[in-house]
């Protein structure tokens, strides 16, 4: 069969580095991908965000089955518009996306189906929410209404700072239209844990839990990023955790979303917190996350191509798949000054071996006659190992970094440290 993925970051190289293991898997094709997916699938030069484009191709070019990967199109409505020509693709369709599309809608959803999530109100009107920032104590979580980059959250520690956050959202418009609304939630503490799941919109099948380190500094430290590194299993997501998660969060949500019409099919992604009073719901994704994907798709036994397809076709509880023992280390590499300024084009240089690195953001250019991949974007590459135990996975991973090169070059050194920590 011929398969597309939509998107080209590391998340889509996992994506496609196990589609490539697949039975039924015969072309693979990745739009846009980048210069290290290249070695994994045929590039064609089309944005993620380009739906008409998309559309075209996949028609013109018969696809049999598209991955769509990032959260943009998903929203946009790329499976609908999919769907129409005849294509069956991975991904919820727009109705269902908007799990991910709207922080209001997700919090309403939660409220009216009793889902365990922060206290929240929500605003459009910036003096209104002014007025009840007043009103709050304690830290202050503001959040932008749609998508972000993952970088529309605020946690203000003070009034003055949340105000501030106010403004920069829905005055300032940093984010344009996605924080014409807010959200405004209470602050929630605990150890965090991301689960995503496969569902059918009958099943829901959680794949190993994972700790994403999103600052971009050591210890906690500097900006939010996408993501600096990730470790799996979660050593905070205990059986009787997991099972709890299960009653009380991921079955009602699916639950959820069928009652209101929207019924959600694909990845859906669960970012949790453990508070003192039960695990809570952070935030929802429509989609695989970066770069959890690159610690669980490595420790997949099963046929992600099967997986994927019965989600699309409501067979999800018949198809046989499981995790491996043992753990993995993700380590991202980023350019120096990500995620704010940081400078492109160097060239990446890999070790002979390279099936574990994951590779995010390069192209490909001719150099002296030969063809390098140089750095194309902020986060340039996962570098992914596995292990019996989380010591030696983490050890492993930082091995292999020693391996990889590019100028501007920056890694946390402290990915795994706090899971380790927890043991
Ligand atoms: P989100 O984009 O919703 O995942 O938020 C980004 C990060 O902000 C999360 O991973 C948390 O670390 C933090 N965060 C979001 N909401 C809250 C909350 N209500 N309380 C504490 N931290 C939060
Ligand atoms: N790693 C966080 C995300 O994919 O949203």
């Amino acid at each position: 069969m011929k398969v597309a993925v939509i998107g080209g970051g590391g998340r889509e190289h996992a994506i496609i580095r196990k589609l490539k293991q697949s039975r039924d898997v015969s072309e693979l094709y990745a739009l846009p991908g980048n210069g290290g997916i290249a070695e994994d699938a045929t590039c064609v030069n089309i944005k993620a965000t380009d739906l008409d484009g998309i559309v075209a191709w996949c028609t013109e070019n018969a696809m049999d089955y598209v991955v769509v990967a990032p959260d943009d199109p998903l929203v946009m409505g790329l499976v609908d518009l999919l769907n129409e020509q005849g294509i069956p693709c991975f991904g919820p369709n727009k109705a269902a996306a908007i799990i991910e599309g709207s922080k209001a809608f997700s919090k309403e959803l939660m409220k009216k189906y009793g889902i365990p999530t922060a206290r929240y109100e929500i605003f459009s009107d910036m003096q209104e929410a002014i007025d009840y920032v007043n009103t709050c104590r304690g830290p202050i979580v503001v959040k932008a209404d749609g998508l972000a980059l993952g970088k529309g959250v605020i946690i203000a520690d003070t009034r003055e700072e949340a105000v501030e956050g106010i403004r920069t959202i829905m005055q300032e418009r940093k984010f344009g239209a996605s924080g014409d609304t807010i959200v405004i939630e209470e602050f929630l503490e605990g150890p965090e844990v991301t689960v995503l799941s496969f569902t059918d919109g009958k099943v829901v099948r959680p794949m190993l839990s994972s700790m994403d380190h999103k600052r971009a500094l050591d210890g906690d430290r500097g900006l939010n990023t996408g993501g600096m590194g990730v470790i799996a299993p979660n050593p905070y997501y205990t059986d009787e955790i997991a099972a709890e998660c299960m009653e009380r969060i991921f079955l009602p949500t699916i639950e959820a979303m069928n009652q209101e019409g929207r019924t959600f099919r694909g990845c859906l992604y669960f970012g949790l917190m453990i508070t003192e009073n039960g695990p809570k719901v952070i935030e929802y994704n429509s989609r695989f996350g970066d770069p959890e994907t690159q610690v669980v798709l490595p420790m997949l036994e099963g046929d992600l191509f099967e997986i994927m397809q019965a989600t699309t076709n409501g067979t999800l509880a018949d198809v046989d798949f499981s995790f491996k023992d043992g753990c993995a280390c993700c380590v991202v590499a980023a350019s120096s000054g990500y995620p704010e300024h940081y400078e492109k084009g160097f060239e990446i240089t890999l070790p002979k071996e390279h099936d574990t690195i994951y590779i995010a953001g390069s192209r490909l250019a001719d150099k002296d006659g030969r063809t390098v991949q140089l750095t194309n974007g902020g986060r340039v590459l996962g570098v992914t190992e596995t292990a019996p135990t989380l010591a030696e996975a983490i050890d492993k991973a930082y091995a292999t970094m020693q391996t990889v090169h590019f100028d501007n070059m920056f890694y946390r050194k402290d990915i795994g440290k706090r899971a380790l920590a927890a043991k």
